[in-house]
């Protein structure tokens, strides 16, 4: 299979792409997300639901996109939203990503088109781990 290479401006775009598909009728706040794998692109964006904690957030959507296709390997995130400020990952996100990826390269894009590089450990540098119970007294 061909190997995916795309451009940083493209992965951004992508994330961009995703805010027309968010459904978000309670926040009005619409995220987008583009995750890449040496294989394709894996799109997400946020899904809220009238019982407010069964929201997922669009870096979850991707994940779980790209998961349930057997693709564990990621290279690259790019999260858009249309705001002035970058959003960055919530918590919840961040454990979730941190499942498959001790570090990842994340791409903020903020509604002016603007980017911002950061990376997994800068947002998350201790994540959960499952410690042994049989860990030595
Ligand atoms: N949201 C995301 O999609 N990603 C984040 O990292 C933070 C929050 C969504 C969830 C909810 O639909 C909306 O943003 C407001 O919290």
């Amino acid at each position: 299979m061909p190997k995916l290479t795309l451009t940083e401006a493209e992965l951004a775009a992508a994330a961009r792409a995703m805010l027309r598909n968010s459904y978000s009728p309670y926040s009005h706040f619409r995220v987008g997300a583009a995750l890449e794998t040496s294989k394709f692109l894996y799109t997400g964006t946020n899904i809220e639901n009238r019982s407010y904690g069964l929201t997922i957030c669009a870096e979850r959507t991707a994940v779980v996109s790209a998961v349930a296709n057997r693709e564990r390997k990621f290279k690259r995130l790019a999260i858009a939203a249309d705001t002035d400020h970058f959003v960055t990952p919530c918590g919840a996100c961040l454990q979730v990503l941190s499942e498959f990826c001790d570090d990842l390269p994340i791409v903020l894009v903020n509604g002016a088109g603007k980017i911002k590089r950061t990376s997994l450990k800068q947002l998350y540098p201790a994540p959960f781990v499952f410690a042994s119970r049989r860990a030595k007294k």
